[in-house]
């Protein structure tokens, strides 16, 4: 009995012995299983004129100190920087799943679920990693974009995308417009930027005319595999 108790034990923390989990405050039960399973690795926030793009990829216009609004998942809480997870990102193995959640209103309103196995910290986000989300037609039609650089060169990131035909014409589900300077299109343009863009209903829509709403954040966390979790 009470070997098998010692066992048990042993087998709880060997995940945190290995040193493959993070600090427990990073850990957060983002979609109701009751396990603190999902760390978070990265909170892009809406509006604050700094690209969300260089914040993920190599966090130079992070601050130093983040505060703790924008480390956890209260997501009423004011937070007016980005957060990048620094030691998560670098340590980028043993990830089995990767969450990506768009946040407005204080609330998570979209998810989508990718694959972690043979991807780095900036490939996970593309097709062949997807497994599922909130947007039911994202498996089967077509993406035209479908990554974080997404199409650099109009600085259109965390770019999911249908089709581009002309502007008036453009569709698709999600999209960080990391500018206000020079934008090609109407859809994109406005006051300040990052502009975090995504379909509102089902399905991809015309970036002109369809169900678009404006988040507040983007924000990206992973599950480790040998099922570590922190439980409570
Ligand atoms: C962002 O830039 C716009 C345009 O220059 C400005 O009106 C706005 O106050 C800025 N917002 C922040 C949070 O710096
Ligand atoms: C994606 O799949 C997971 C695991 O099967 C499930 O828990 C989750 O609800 C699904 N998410 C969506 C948005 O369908």
């Amino acid at each position: 009995m009470e070997m098998i108790q010692i066992f048990l034990t042993s087998l709880l923390l060997l995940p945190l012995a290995l040193g493959t989990l993070g600090p427990a405050e990073e850990f957060f039960d983002v979609l109701g299983t009751g396990l603190k399973e999902w760390r978070l690795v990265f909170r892009g926030t809406a509006y604050i004129n700094l690209s969300m793009y260089t914040a993920y990829k190599d966090g130079s216009n992070v601050p130093a100190i983040v505060h703790e609004a924008c480390r956890q998942t209260d997501w009423s809480k004011p937070c007016d920087t980005h957060y990048r997870n620094a030691d998560a990102l670098a340590h980028w193995s043993n990830i089995m799943e990767v969450l990506l959640g768009v946040v407005e209103r204080g609330q998570i309103v979209k998810t989508a679920i990718f694959k972690g196995d043979n991807t780095d910290y900036m490939s996970w986000f593309s097709e062949s990693h997807y497994i599922n989300s909130s947007w039911a037609d994202l498996s089967t039609e077509t993406h035209q974009f479908f990554g974080i650089a997404g199409h650099d060169a109009v600085k259109r990131h965390f770019f999911i995308n249908h089709n581009y035909n002309g502007c008036p014409h453009d569709a698709g589900w999600l999209a960080v417009v990391d500018t206000i300077t020079n934008v090609p299109c109407d859809w994109e343009k406005d006051e300040a930027f990052p502009i975090i863009k995504y379909a509102a209903g089902e399905k991809y829509e015309n970036w002109n005319t369809g169900n678009f709403r404006n988040a507040d954040a983007l924000v990206v966390f992973v599950k480790y595999s040998s099922g570590a979790a922190i439980v409570g």
